[in-house]
This record gives structure tokens, sequence and C-alpha cells, in this order.
């Protein structure tokens, strides 16, 4: 019996990831929780045909507090997206307060629950989940992710469209490291379990810049209707599907998870020495197991041009980790 919620289940990543986990078989019961709309998202999904029992919540009736009721996973897609101009940062001040309550409510009625942070900016939400749990004495590292998995979809795509076979999208992977926003996201494309094709370095440092920056294309296409959500709901219940095979006791599974790293001293340590650095937070492969992340894996081999990549993304990471501590209202 494994039970999944969405925070912010109503909206453009909500409703279609509510869908993707009412389809996989490893969810036995789905509830959904947002400020609007959710009796009429759960109504809906509960009419198909698979396993998962769908309830809806609203805030009334210490709703958020039912919703998580002994909850295994919580997925956060709660929030508001960008528009053009507007970096993921430019989102914290709105953001910062709406994950610090959830936090809130995941710290009172599910605190030992898988924990999937969507809402931007990534890069600081995390922490922000982590400092609201810590203070309630309930924080687990090992428990709580940060989804970058849109990055390494996006990698996907774009390295099979170079090799002019969409075809191959499945099954290309990319590690994609560091964070999530613009130069924190590094893709370590000398890592793709296919070979890229010959490329110029004008050429590769385009590819490199389109992973990076994949957010912007979708933002500016939708013309202020908002940020990606159909890939992101694809995205995010990727990274669900692989947890709940983990929490069902399959092992070897790894994935790159923006997590902190006290999840893994070891790895940490290792990982701060490929770094040159130190940080709290760190997207890096990890190996998910029943009770969490099992371990941090070393980013490895890596070329010089990857390295500067990843030099050039700490600054802004060490920042945005900064900034949630240094919030009074967190
Ligand atoms: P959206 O506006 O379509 O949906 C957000 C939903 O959150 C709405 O239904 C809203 O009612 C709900 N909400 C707001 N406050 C809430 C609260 N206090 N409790 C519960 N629900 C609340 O936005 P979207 O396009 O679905 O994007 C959501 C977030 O995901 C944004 O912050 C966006 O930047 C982020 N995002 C992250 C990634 C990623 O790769 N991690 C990708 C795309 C979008
Ligand atoms: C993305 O990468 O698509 C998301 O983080 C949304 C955004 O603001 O770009």
């Amino acid at each position: 019996m494994t039970k999944a919620v969405v925070l912010g289940a109503a909206g453009g990543i909500g409703q279609p990831l509510a869908l993707l986990l009412k389809s996989n078989a490893l969810v036995s019961e789905l509830s959904l929780f947002d400020i609007v709309n959710t009796p009429g998202v759960a109504a809906d999904l509960s009419h198909i045909a698979t396993p998962a029992k769908v309830t809806g919540y609203l805030p009334a009736n210490d709703g958020l507090l039912a919703a998580l009721k002994d909850a295994d996973l919580v997925v956060i897609p709660a929030g508001v997206p960008r528009k053009p101009g507007m970096t993921r940062d430019d989102l914290f001040k709105i953001n910062a307060g709406i994950i610090r309550d959830l936090a809130t409510g995941i710290a009172t009625a599910c605190p030992t629950a898988f924990i999937l942070v969507i809402s931007n900016p990534v890069n600081s939400t995390v922490p922000i989940v982590a400092e609201v749990l810590k203070k309630h004495g309930v924080f687990d590292p090992k428990k709580l992710f940060g989804v970058t998995t849109l990055d390494v979809v996006r990698a996907s795509t774009f390295v099979s469209e170079l090799h002019g076979d969409l075809g191959l999208a499945p099954s290309v992977v990319v590690p994609v490291i560091g964070g999530h926003s613009g130069v924190t996201i590094v893709p370590l494309l000398s890592q793709a379990s296919h070979p890229l094709p010959s490329l110029s370095p004008e050429d590769l440092a385009a590819l490199i810049k389109r992973i990076q920056f994949g957010g912007d294309e979708v933002v500016k296409a939708k013309d202020g209707a908002g940020s990606a959500t159909l890939s992101m709901a694809y995205a995010g219940a990727e990274f669900a599907a692989k947890v709940l095979r983990a929490i069902k006791g399959e092992k070897g599974i790894v994935a790159p998870s923006y997590v902190n790293l006290a999840a893994d001293p070891a790895g940490a340590k290792v990982l701060a020495g490929e770094l040159g650095r130190e940080l709290e937070y760190f997207s890096a492969p990890v190996e998910l197991g029943a009770a969490g992340i099992i371990k941090i894996n070393a980013l490895g081999n890596i070329t010089a041009g990857e390295k500067e990549l990843v030099n050039a993304a700490l600054d802004e990471l060490a920042d945005n980790i900064e900034k949630v501590r240094l919030s009074t209202d967190l």
C-alpha cells in the first residue's frame, strides 16, 4: 500500500502529474491538495480503471493535514510559474511562503514521507523544506529531493535530435548535475550513454546552452501563460516512479537529484573534493533505496570544459542556498 500526495494538484503541472501517478500501478492511494478545484480533478481521475483510490482536498477543515495523513510520497508542484523576463529566483518571494506552509503540514502529518520538490526556485525551495523539517525535529536528508529530472529529459531529447533520431530519446541517458537554473544546470555530455555525433565547439556550446536554458524556450513560447507543465509532469512522474520502485525494494536505481549532501557524508566528502568546495546542496546522481538515499555518487571523469561549467555553477548555487538562511520569515 503506497499513498502518494500531490500538493498543487489543480495546476498546470499538478493535473497531468496526478494523471500519470493515477496510471502508476504502484500507487494505491492518490491524494490531491490545492487551494482550488481539487474535488473536480479528483472526481475526474477517480473514474480511471487503475488501483489508486483518489481523493481531493481543499484548505477548509484542515484539508492539508487530511490530504497528507500517512503519506509515503509527497510531490510538490504548488506555486507560481515564471513569465518572460523573469528568472526562477524572482519567484523566491512568492513561492517561499507557500513551500514553508506546505512543509509545515508535511512535518505534522507525514514526517517520514519521501518529499519531491518541483516548485521553483528549486535551488532554494529544497533548503526551505529542510529548514522547516529541522525546526520540527523531523528532517531526514535521505528523503528530500529537488526534482531536476526535466533537465535530464531535455538532454536526452536534444542529444537524440542531434543524432537525427528521436527514436533514441528514451534510451539516451545524460547525467545532469549542479542545480536547476541557468548556469547551475551542468550536463555531463562526456558521460552520455550514446556518444555525441561529431560537433564543432560552437555546436557543443549551443547544445549545452539549450539544456541549461530549455526552460526559457518554453516560457518564451507560452508568452506569459506560464512555463513547462506537460514535460514537467512527465519528468516528475518518471522520477516519482523510480522512488516508488525503490520504496517497493528494487535495488540499483540511480537518478540525478538536488539533495542535501548530509544524506551520505562519505559520498559528500568525495564530491566536495571533486568540486573543490563544500556545499550543503547539490544535484548529483543518487542511488535510491527503500529508506531513501543510499549513496551520493561521485562525478567521476569529467572533461576540462565540464569542470569549467561546474565552477561557473558553484557561486550561484551557494547564493541560492544562503538566501534561505538569510530569510527571516521562514
Ligand atoms: P500553475 O500556476 O499552473 O499551478 C500551480 C498550482 O499551485 C495552482 O493550481 C495553484 O492553485 C496551486 N497553489 C498555489 N498556492 C498553493 C498553496 N498554498 N497550496 C497548494 N496549492 C497552491 O503553475 P505550474 O505551471 O504548475 O508550476 C508550478 C511550479 O513548478 C512553479 O513554481 C514552476 O516554476 C515550477 N516548475 C518547476 C520545474 C522543475 O523542473 N523543477 C519545471 C516546471 C515548473
Ligand atoms: C523549467 O525548467 O522548465 C522550469 O524550471 C520552469 C521554468 O521556469 O523554466
